[in-house]
């Protein structure tokens, strides 16, 4: 059987979390990795030897490219790499703020968008797409966006706010995370029992979700009237906990809408 090529640009947080991802099913793919530090690839080439790592990517001939770049080179980068890929190869781009509009102007492939978040590196991820393609061509959703998570075809028009709800999500939950425990630590726990405190729900989550409970029923199912979590709840209420929320996604929107329009005026 023909192995399937995939190439990956860049090394970094999304990059790495792709390869990692990769391990659990890799035996019909052939995976090359393209990445400018050194020490970084000595490292990945140290754990997965069976890869094939380069500083530069040459000849794209097959299978797919996954631009694991930040925004602000992908410009640059296109204008060195346009003329080494063939046309028959799949360009999936989780490049926030990147349109597809705006990759077909500098390559006239086929092109999948997506929008992941780490959690792919454990096969856990959520992609949501949208391609400029009708087929599954290569059976990349079904073949092997599938098999890093679940995957969901969206409108583009809805990146913007899916790439701050989604691709940012981790961080919000890390954000809230770090808050609680720097609020335990106040109320006089140490940092480190806190810190364990915190981990040990967030491990637990997974659990309650799977109940298929939604939400607002998940929350009343701790609270109990005027208890304790009711007293937190209220506060929170209080002190705006809704409107500091859709700041801090609005404001994550608004600033991919904001990268879309950079990389369109460079
Ligand atoms: N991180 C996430 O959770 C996430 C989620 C969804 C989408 N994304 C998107 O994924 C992209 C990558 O994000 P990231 O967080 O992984 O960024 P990152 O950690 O900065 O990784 C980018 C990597 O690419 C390397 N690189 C730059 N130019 C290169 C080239 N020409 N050839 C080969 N390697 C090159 C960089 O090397 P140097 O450091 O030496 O420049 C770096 O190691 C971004 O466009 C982001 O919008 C990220």
């Amino acid at each position: 059987m023909v192995k399937t090529e995939i190439h990956i640009i860049g090394l970094g947080n999304l990059g790495s979390a792709f390869l990692e991802g990769f391990t659990s099913f890799d035996e019909n793919y052939l995976i090359k990795v393209y990445e400018l530090n050194n020490d970084v690839l000595e490292i990945y080439k140290n754990k997965y030897p069976e890869y094939k790592y380069h500083t530069n990517l040459d000849q794209v001939k097959s299978g797919v490219l996954i631009l694991c770049v930040k925004p602000q080179t992908i410009n640059k980068i296109f204008d060195q790499i346009k003329y080494t890929i063939h046309e028959d190869v799949l360009i999936c781009s989780p490049i926030a703020g990147l349109d597809i509009d705006h990759i077909s102007k500098l390559i006239n492939n086929k092109i999948i968008r997506i929008m992941p978040n780490l959690l792919i590196r454990n096969n856990k991820g959520f992609i949501p797409y949208s391609k400029n393609y009708d087929d599954d061509y290569l059976d990349f959703i079904q073949l092997t966006l599938n098999n890093l998570g679940d995957t969901k075809e969206f409108s583009e028009k809805y990146f913007p706010v899916i790439t701050a709800l989604s691709g940012s999500g981790p961080a919000w939950f890390f954000a809230l995370s770090n808050e609680l425990v720097k609020a335990g630590n106040k109320l006089g726990l140490s940092n480190q029992e806190s810190e364990l405190l915190v981990n040990k729900i967030i491990n637990g989550l997974p659990d309650l979700i799977a109940s298929g409970d939604r939400f607002p029923e998940l929350i009343k199912k701790v609270k109990s009237p005027k208890g304790t979590t009711e007293a937190g709840l209220n506060s929170l209420q209080n002190d705006s906990f809704d409107t500091i929320i859709l700041d801090a996604i609005e404001k994550a929107t608004q600033r991919s809408i904001e990268l879309s329009k950079e990389l369109k005026s460079e």
